[in-house]
Protein backbone atom coordinates (compact mmCIF):
# COMPACT_ATOMS: atom_id res chain seq x y z
CA UNK A 1 0.00 0.00 0.00
CA UNK A 2 1.05 3.65 -0.97
CA UNK A 3 0.28 5.68 2.52
CA UNK A 4 0.31 9.86 2.36
CA UNK A 5 0.22 11.41 5.69
CA UNK A 6 -0.76 14.89 5.66
CA UNK A 7 1.57 17.62 7.48
CA UNK A 8 5.12 18.27 8.65
CA UNK A 9 5.67 18.22 12.42
CA UNK A 10 6.69 15.59 14.78
CA UNK A 11 3.39 14.42 15.17
CA UNK A 12 3.75 13.30 11.17
CA UNK A 13 7.32 12.04 12.08
CA UNK A 14 6.06 10.11 14.69
CA UNK A 15 3.06 8.51 12.17
CA UNK A 16 5.45 7.95 9.13
CA UNK A 17 8.06 6.21 11.33
CA UNK A 18 5.66 3.68 13.00
CA UNK A 19 3.45 3.28 9.47
CA UNK A 20 6.50 2.79 7.92
CA UNK A 21 6.98 -0.41 10.19
CA UNK A 22 3.64 -2.00 8.71
CA UNK A 23 4.56 -5.13 6.26
CA UNK A 24 1.94 -3.86 4.15
CA UNK A 25 2.96 -0.25 3.47
CA UNK A 26 5.15 -0.40 0.37
CA UNK A 27 6.12 3.64 -0.04
CA UNK A 28 4.93 6.36 2.72
CA UNK A 29 4.34 9.77 0.87
CA UNK A 30 4.53 13.05 3.26
CA UNK A 31 2.99 16.42 2.27
CA UNK A 32 4.68 18.76 3.19
CA UNK A 33 6.75 16.38 5.59
CA UNK A 34 10.69 17.86 6.85
CA UNK A 35 13.41 16.86 6.98
CA UNK A 36 13.69 14.24 9.27
CA UNK A 37 10.63 12.67 7.86
CA UNK A 38 12.53 12.75 4.47
CA UNK A 39 14.38 9.33 5.16
CA UNK A 40 11.24 7.52 5.81
CA UNK A 41 9.15 8.98 3.08
CA UNK A 42 8.32 11.00 0.23
CA UNK A 43 8.32 14.46 0.36
CA UNK A 44 5.83 16.40 -1.35
CA UNK A 45 5.18 20.18 -2.01
CA UNK A 46 1.47 20.91 -1.88
CA UNK A 47 -0.91 23.06 0.25
CA UNK A 48 -2.77 21.84 2.45
CA UNK A 49 -6.31 22.39 0.94
CA UNK A 50 -8.91 19.43 0.08
CA UNK A 51 -8.61 20.40 -3.46
CA UNK A 52 -4.59 19.97 -3.30
CA UNK A 53 -4.37 17.15 -1.19
CA UNK A 54 -7.17 15.39 -3.27
CA UNK A 55 -5.00 16.15 -6.62
CA UNK A 56 -1.79 15.05 -4.77
CA UNK A 57 -4.10 10.99 -3.74
CA UNK A 58 -4.74 10.62 -7.06
CA UNK A 59 -1.67 11.46 -9.19
CA UNK A 60 0.95 9.67 -7.00
CA UNK A 61 -1.74 6.72 -6.69
CA UNK A 62 -2.42 6.76 -2.72
CA UNK A 63 -4.11 3.66 -1.12
CA UNK A 64 -4.67 5.40 1.97
CA UNK A 65 -4.45 9.01 3.51
CA UNK A 66 -3.60 9.98 7.10
CA UNK A 67 -4.55 13.32 8.17
CA UNK A 68 -2.33 14.69 10.84
CA UNK A 69 -3.13 18.75 11.56
CA UNK A 70 -6.50 20.20 12.20
CA UNK A 71 -6.91 22.91 9.51
CA UNK A 72 -7.41 20.39 6.85
CA UNK A 73 -9.75 18.46 8.60
CA UNK A 74 -11.48 21.57 9.63
CA UNK A 75 -11.66 22.73 6.25
CA UNK A 76 -12.89 19.25 4.88
CA UNK A 77 -10.64 17.07 3.55
CA UNK A 78 -11.71 13.89 4.54
CA UNK A 79 -15.11 14.99 2.94
CA UNK A 80 -13.35 15.47 -0.29
CA UNK A 81 -11.82 12.58 -0.71
CA UNK A 82 -15.10 10.34 0.48
CA UNK A 83 -17.22 11.95 -2.22
CA UNK A 84 -14.01 11.11 -4.41
CA UNK A 85 -14.19 7.28 -2.95
CA UNK A 86 -10.84 7.88 -1.82
CA UNK A 87 -9.92 6.15 1.86
CA UNK A 88 -8.76 8.22 4.72
CA UNK A 89 -8.42 8.41 8.27
CA UNK A 90 -9.61 11.58 10.11
CA UNK A 91 -13.40 13.12 11.16
CA UNK A 92 -15.51 15.09 8.47
CA UNK A 93 -15.54 18.43 8.30
CA UNK A 94 -19.15 18.06 10.38
CA UNK A 95 -17.02 16.30 13.27
CA UNK A 96 -14.09 18.38 13.21
CA UNK A 97 -16.44 21.50 14.50
CA UNK A 98 -15.56 19.85 17.77
CA UNK A 99 -12.06 21.50 17.54
CA UNK A 100 -12.80 24.11 14.89
CA UNK A 101 -15.26 26.08 16.88
CA UNK A 102 -15.00 26.41 20.69
CA UNK A 103 -18.64 27.67 20.80
CA UNK A 104 -19.76 24.22 19.11
CA UNK A 105 -17.78 22.19 21.32
CA UNK A 106 -19.36 24.18 24.48
CA UNK A 107 -22.98 24.01 23.48
CA UNK A 108 -22.17 20.52 22.10
CA UNK A 109 -21.36 19.60 25.93
CA UNK A 110 -24.10 21.70 27.32
CA UNK A 111 -26.26 19.42 24.82
CA UNK A 112 -25.51 16.33 25.92
CA UNK A 113 -24.78 16.89 29.85
CA UNK A 114 -20.38 16.57 28.98
CA UNK A 115 -19.11 18.43 32.58
CA UNK A 116 -17.01 21.26 31.38
CA UNK A 117 -16.06 24.60 32.85
CA UNK A 118 -18.95 27.15 33.48
CA UNK A 119 -18.94 29.91 30.37
CA UNK A 120 -20.33 32.03 28.45
CA UNK A 121 -19.66 32.82 24.44
CA UNK A 122 -19.80 36.54 23.03
CA UNK A 123 -19.44 37.87 19.79
CA UNK A 124 -19.43 41.55 20.62
CA UNK A 125 -16.14 43.44 23.19
CA UNK A 126 -18.20 45.37 25.06
CA UNK A 127 -20.57 42.78 26.34
CA UNK A 128 -17.57 40.48 27.02
CA UNK A 129 -15.67 43.09 28.99
CA UNK A 130 -19.01 44.05 31.30
CA UNK A 131 -19.36 40.13 31.92
CA UNK A 132 -16.00 40.18 33.79
CA UNK A 133 -17.74 42.45 36.05
CA UNK A 134 -19.25 39.12 37.33
CA UNK A 135 -16.48 37.18 37.43
CA UNK A 136 -13.10 36.36 39.67
CA UNK A 137 -9.31 35.49 38.72
CA UNK A 138 -8.42 33.85 37.28
CA UNK A 139 -10.90 33.73 34.32
CA UNK A 140 -10.20 31.86 31.13
CA UNK A 141 -10.51 33.69 27.26
CA UNK A 142 -10.55 31.29 24.38
CA UNK A 143 -10.81 32.75 20.45
CA UNK A 144 -13.35 30.30 19.74
CA UNK A 145 -11.54 29.65 16.13
CA UNK A 146 -8.66 27.44 15.43
CA UNK A 147 -5.52 29.18 17.00
CA UNK A 148 -2.58 26.75 16.94
CA UNK A 149 -2.70 26.67 20.23
CA UNK A 150 -2.36 30.18 20.89
CA UNK A 151 -6.01 30.81 21.47
CA UNK A 152 -5.96 30.69 25.10
CA UNK A 153 -5.30 33.22 28.46
CA UNK A 154 -5.40 32.40 31.82
CA UNK A 155 -5.98 35.98 32.76
CA UNK A 156 -4.69 36.65 36.19
CA UNK A 157 -6.23 39.93 36.64
CA UNK A 158 -9.18 42.10 35.00
CA UNK A 159 -6.76 43.75 32.65
CA UNK A 160 -5.11 40.74 31.23
CA UNK A 161 -8.40 39.43 30.12
CA UNK A 162 -9.59 42.78 28.57
CA UNK A 163 -6.48 42.64 26.79
CA UNK A 164 -6.89 38.86 25.68
CA UNK A 165 -10.09 40.00 24.77
CA UNK A 166 -8.96 42.84 22.43
CA UNK A 167 -7.33 40.36 20.84
CA UNK A 168 -9.55 38.03 20.46
CA UNK A 169 -11.78 40.54 18.43
CA UNK A 170 -8.98 41.97 16.56
CA UNK A 171 -9.14 38.93 14.10
CA UNK A 172 -11.85 36.79 15.40
CA UNK A 173 -15.40 37.10 15.70
CA UNK A 174 -16.31 35.10 19.03
CA UNK A 175 -14.94 34.36 22.17
CA UNK A 176 -15.89 32.00 25.45
CA UNK A 177 -14.95 33.52 28.39
CA UNK A 178 -14.99 30.27 30.91
CA UNK A 179 -14.04 29.80 34.63
CA UNK A 180 -10.93 28.58 35.50
CA UNK A 181 -10.32 24.83 36.48
CA UNK A 182 -7.28 23.87 39.00
CA UNK A 183 -6.20 20.03 39.30
CA UNK A 184 -4.38 17.69 37.12
CA UNK A 185 -4.39 18.06 33.04
CA UNK A 186 -4.75 14.32 31.09
CA UNK A 187 -4.76 13.81 27.30
CA UNK A 188 -7.14 11.40 26.55
CA UNK A 189 -6.94 10.26 23.32
CA UNK A 190 -9.13 7.60 21.40
CA UNK A 191 -9.73 6.18 18.11
CA UNK A 192 -13.08 5.41 17.20
CA UNK A 193 -15.31 4.38 14.10
CA UNK A 194 -18.26 6.14 16.06
CA UNK A 195 -19.33 3.25 17.52
CA UNK A 196 -16.27 1.31 19.03
CA UNK A 197 -13.67 3.17 21.56
CA UNK A 198 -10.28 1.86 21.39
CA UNK A 199 -7.84 4.01 24.18
CA UNK A 200 -4.31 5.14 23.57
CA UNK A 201 -2.32 5.47 26.98
CA UNK A 202 -3.15 8.40 28.37
CA UNK A 203 -0.66 11.37 28.06
CA UNK A 204 -0.07 14.60 29.54
CA UNK A 205 1.57 17.03 27.86
CA UNK A 206 3.60 20.12 29.53
CA UNK A 207 2.13 23.05 27.60
CA UNK A 208 3.50 26.37 29.39
CA UNK A 209 7.04 27.67 28.01
CA UNK A 210 8.89 27.29 31.36
CA UNK A 211 9.76 24.96 33.89
CA UNK A 212 7.39 24.95 36.69
CA UNK A 213 4.54 25.64 34.51
CA UNK A 214 5.59 29.07 34.46
CA UNK A 215 5.21 31.62 31.18
CA UNK A 216 2.83 31.91 27.61
CA UNK A 217 1.18 28.68 26.39
CA UNK A 218 2.60 26.44 23.99
CA UNK A 219 1.92 24.04 21.49
CA UNK A 220 3.44 21.87 24.18
CA UNK A 221 7.26 21.60 25.39
CA UNK A 222 6.93 17.48 26.22
CA UNK A 223 4.82 14.79 27.19
CA UNK A 224 4.68 11.33 29.05
CA UNK A 225 2.69 8.30 28.76
CA UNK A 226 0.53 6.57 30.08
CA UNK A 227 0.49 9.11 33.32
CA UNK A 228 -0.76 7.04 36.24
CA UNK A 229 -3.69 9.50 37.01
CA UNK A 230 -6.59 8.25 36.97
CA UNK A 231 -7.73 4.40 38.38
CA UNK A 232 -9.58 2.08 36.77
CA UNK A 233 -12.74 3.38 38.52
CA UNK A 234 -11.96 7.01 37.45
CA UNK A 235 -11.32 5.83 33.79
CA UNK A 236 -14.76 4.10 33.78
CA UNK A 237 -16.17 6.93 35.23
CA UNK A 238 -14.68 9.00 32.18
CA UNK A 239 -15.77 6.40 29.67
CA UNK A 240 -19.40 6.58 30.59
CA UNK A 241 -19.47 10.56 31.80
CA UNK A 242 -17.39 12.15 28.89
CA UNK A 243 -16.46 9.49 26.52
CA UNK A 244 -20.28 7.70 25.83
CA UNK A 245 -22.27 10.91 25.99
CA UNK A 246 -20.24 12.54 23.46
CA UNK A 247 -20.20 9.72 21.17
CA UNK A 248 -23.84 9.46 21.46
CA UNK A 249 -24.00 12.99 20.86
CA UNK A 250 -22.45 13.29 17.61
CA UNK A 251 -24.63 10.06 16.56
CA UNK A 252 -27.85 11.93 17.42
CA UNK A 253 -26.72 14.61 15.55
CA UNK A 254 -26.10 12.49 12.44
CA UNK A 255 -22.51 12.87 12.34
CA UNK A 256 -20.56 9.66 11.93
CA UNK A 257 -16.95 10.46 13.95
CA UNK A 258 -14.44 8.29 12.68
CA UNK A 259 -10.61 8.94 13.79
CA UNK A 260 -8.67 10.32 16.98
CA UNK A 261 -10.60 11.91 19.46
CA UNK A 262 -8.54 13.49 21.96
CA UNK A 263 -10.38 14.95 24.87
CA UNK A 264 -8.17 17.41 26.93
CA UNK A 265 -9.24 16.63 30.68
CA UNK A 266 -8.68 18.32 34.38
CA UNK A 267 -8.97 16.13 36.56
CA UNK A 268 -10.77 18.59 39.62
CA UNK A 269 -11.76 17.76 43.36
CA UNK A 270 -14.57 18.01 41.71
CA UNK A 271 -15.06 15.54 39.39
CA UNK A 272 -13.57 15.20 35.52
CA UNK A 273 -14.02 17.79 32.72
CA UNK A 274 -13.42 18.32 29.27
CA UNK A 275 -11.11 21.62 28.81
CA UNK A 276 -11.19 20.95 24.70
CA UNK A 277 -11.76 18.44 22.27
CA UNK A 278 -9.38 17.97 19.31
CA UNK A 279 -10.06 15.80 16.66
CA UNK A 280 -6.41 14.88 15.87
CA UNK A 281 -3.37 12.84 17.39
CA UNK A 282 -1.46 15.46 19.74
CA UNK A 283 1.41 16.85 19.48
CA UNK A 284 4.04 16.26 21.26
CA UNK A 285 2.07 13.26 22.73
CA UNK A 286 2.05 11.45 19.67
CA UNK A 287 5.53 11.14 19.57
CA UNK A 288 5.37 9.84 23.46
CA UNK A 289 2.21 7.67 22.51
CA UNK A 290 2.81 5.70 19.21
CA UNK A 291 6.60 4.05 20.33
CA UNK A 292 4.74 2.77 22.72
CA UNK A 293 2.61 0.76 20.56
CA UNK A 294 3.45 -2.88 19.68
CA UNK A 295 1.02 -3.88 17.04
CA UNK A 296 0.59 -2.30 13.94
CA UNK A 297 -0.17 0.97 12.80
CA UNK A 298 -1.52 0.84 9.39
CA UNK A 299 -4.00 -2.14 10.55
CA UNK A 300 -5.79 0.44 13.42
CA UNK A 301 -5.99 3.50 11.26
CA UNK A 302 -7.81 2.04 8.23
CA UNK A 303 -9.85 -0.33 10.97
CA UNK A 304 -11.40 3.09 12.12
CA UNK A 305 -12.01 4.71 9.15
CA UNK A 306 -13.39 1.65 7.48
CA UNK A 307 -15.69 0.89 10.50
CA UNK A 308 -14.12 -2.57 11.61
CA UNK A 309 -12.25 -1.58 14.58
CA UNK A 310 -14.10 -4.17 16.89
CA UNK A 311 -11.78 -6.83 15.08
CA UNK A 312 -8.86 -5.01 15.93
CA UNK A 313 -7.80 -4.17 19.58
CA UNK A 314 -3.99 -2.85 19.51
CA UNK A 315 -1.98 -3.81 21.68
CA UNK A 316 0.51 -1.67 23.48
CA UNK A 317 4.14 -2.04 25.52
CA UNK A 318 4.22 -2.45 29.04
CA UNK A 319 6.30 0.45 29.66
CA UNK A 320 6.45 4.50 29.91
CA UNK A 321 7.87 7.02 27.10
CA UNK A 322 9.18 10.45 27.54
CA UNK A 323 9.02 13.12 25.05
CA UNK A 324 11.54 16.36 25.68
CA UNK A 325 10.55 19.43 22.55
CA UNK A 326 13.72 21.32 21.59
CA UNK A 327 12.18 24.55 20.26
CA UNK A 328 13.80 27.54 19.13
CA UNK A 329 15.21 30.57 21.50
CA UNK A 330 12.04 32.90 21.65
CA UNK A 331 9.22 30.53 21.09
CA UNK A 332 6.47 30.44 21.62
CA UNK A 333 7.11 34.35 20.95
CA UNK A 334 8.90 35.38 17.95
CA UNK A 335 12.28 32.89 17.00
CA UNK A 336 15.01 32.80 14.62
CA UNK A 337 14.57 30.08 12.10
CA UNK A 338 18.38 28.37 9.89
CA UNK A 339 19.33 27.81 13.10
CA UNK A 340 21.99 24.57 12.65
CA UNK A 341 21.57 21.95 14.57
CA UNK A 342 22.91 18.22 14.42
CA UNK A 343 21.43 14.81 15.65
CA UNK A 344 23.48 12.34 15.97
CA UNK A 345 23.26 8.90 13.50
CA UNK A 346 23.10 6.99 16.51
CA UNK A 347 21.23 7.55 19.53
CA UNK A 348 21.21 5.81 22.94
CA UNK A 349 19.45 2.47 23.23
CA UNK A 350 15.45 3.23 22.71
CA UNK A 351 15.90 6.99 22.07
CA UNK A 352 14.41 8.78 19.16
CA UNK A 353 14.27 11.79 17.94
CA UNK A 354 11.44 13.23 16.00
CA UNK A 355 12.04 16.25 13.52
CA UNK A 356 9.02 18.79 14.57
CA UNK A 357 10.69 21.66 12.05
CA UNK A 358 13.45 21.20 10.14
CA UNK A 359 15.01 21.52 6.86
CA UNK A 360 18.23 21.19 4.30
CA UNK A 361 19.79 24.26 3.65
CA UNK A 362 22.61 23.54 1.19
CA UNK A 363 23.01 20.10 2.87
CA UNK A 364 22.71 21.31 6.50
CA UNK A 365 20.49 20.79 9.07
CA UNK A 366 18.95 23.92 9.97
CA UNK A 367 15.43 25.18 12.08
CA UNK A 368 12.67 25.81 9.89
CA UNK A 369 9.72 26.27 12.55
CA UNK A 370 9.61 26.97 16.40
CA UNK A 371 9.23 23.44 18.28
CA UNK A 372 12.13 22.05 16.06
CA UNK A 373 12.60 18.22 17.89
CA UNK A 374 11.30 16.07 20.32
CA UNK A 375 13.70 13.73 21.65
CA UNK A 376 11.59 10.34 22.87
CA UNK A 377 12.90 7.90 25.12
CA UNK A 378 10.77 4.42 26.02
CA UNK A 379 11.66 2.99 29.60
CA UNK A 380 10.14 0.48 32.22
CA UNK A 381 9.21 3.13 34.17
CA UNK A 382 8.28 7.03 33.75
CA UNK A 383 11.30 7.87 35.75
CA UNK A 384 13.81 6.16 33.74
CA UNK A 385 11.79 7.22 30.67
CA UNK A 386 12.24 10.87 31.96
CA UNK A 387 16.38 10.32 32.58
CA UNK A 388 16.47 8.72 29.32
CA UNK A 389 15.13 11.43 27.32
CA UNK A 390 16.91 13.69 29.14
CA UNK A 391 20.10 11.84 27.86
CA UNK A 392 19.06 11.74 24.61
CA UNK A 393 18.83 15.65 24.34
CA UNK A 394 22.35 15.74 25.64
CA UNK A 395 23.09 13.63 22.34
CA UNK A 396 22.13 16.30 20.25
CA UNK A 397 23.50 19.55 19.48
CA UNK A 398 21.44 22.41 18.99
CA UNK A 399 23.03 25.88 20.78
CA UNK A 400 20.61 28.12 22.58
CA UNK A 401 17.40 25.09 22.35
CA UNK A 402 14.77 26.03 24.69
CA UNK A 403 13.84 23.41 26.70
CA UNK A 404 12.08 22.24 29.79
CA UNK A 405 13.89 20.72 32.75
CA UNK A 406 11.09 19.76 34.05
CA UNK A 407 8.93 17.08 31.63
CA UNK A 408 7.59 14.26 33.65
CA UNK A 409 8.07 16.08 37.17
CA UNK A 410 4.59 15.70 38.51
CA UNK A 411 5.18 12.26 38.58
CA UNK A 412 7.84 11.50 40.69
CA UNK A 413 9.61 8.31 41.12
CA UNK A 414 6.67 6.50 38.96
P1 LIG B 1 -7.59 24.44 25.20
O1 LIG B 1 -7.00 24.79 23.87
O2 LIG B 1 -9.01 24.84 25.38
O3 LIG B 1 -7.27 23.06 25.71
O4 LIG B 1 -6.73 25.27 26.22
C1 LIG B 1 -5.32 25.19 26.22
C2 LIG B 1 -4.84 25.06 27.62
O5 LIG B 1 -5.34 26.13 28.41
C3 LIG B 1 -5.32 23.81 28.34
O6 LIG B 1 -4.54 22.69 28.02
C4 LIG B 1 -5.18 24.25 29.78
O7 LIG B 1 -3.83 24.18 30.21
C5 LIG B 1 -5.58 25.70 29.72
N1 LIG B 1 -7.03 25.84 29.98
C6 LIG B 1 -8.02 25.84 29.09
N2 LIG B 1 -9.22 25.98 29.68
C7 LIG B 1 -8.98 26.08 31.00
C8 LIG B 1 -9.82 26.23 32.14
N3 LIG B 1 -11.14 26.37 32.05
N4 LIG B 1 -9.22 26.28 33.35
C9 LIG B 1 -7.87 26.18 33.47
N5 LIG B 1 -7.03 26.05 32.43
C10 LIG B 1 -7.57 25.99 31.21
N1 LIG C 1 -0.49 19.01 22.73
C1 LIG C 1 -1.75 19.60 22.59
C2 LIG C 1 -2.27 19.60 21.24
O1 LIG C 1 -1.82 18.88 20.36
O2 LIG C 1 -3.20 20.35 20.99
Amino acid sequence: MRVLVVGGGGREHALVWKLAQSQRVTEVLCAPGNAGIAPLARCLDADLSPEALLAVAKREGVDFTVVGPELPLVAGVVDAFEAAGRRVFGPNRAAARLEGSKVFAKTFMARYNVPTAAYRSFTELREAVAYLETQSYPVVVKDSALAAGKGVTVARTRTEAVGALETVFKTGGEVVVEEFLTGQELSLLLVTDGETVRLLPPAQDYKQAFDGDLGPMTGGMGAVAPVPLLSEAQLAEVLQTVVGPTLAGLRAEGVSYRGVLFIGLMITSAGVKVLEYNVRFGDPETQAVLPLLESDLLELLEATADGRLAGVTPRWSAGASACVVLAAPGYPGGYPTGLSLSVPKTLPENTLVFHGGTALAEGVLVSSGGRVLSVVALAPTLTQAVAAAYTGVDAVDFPNAHLRRDIGGRFGSA
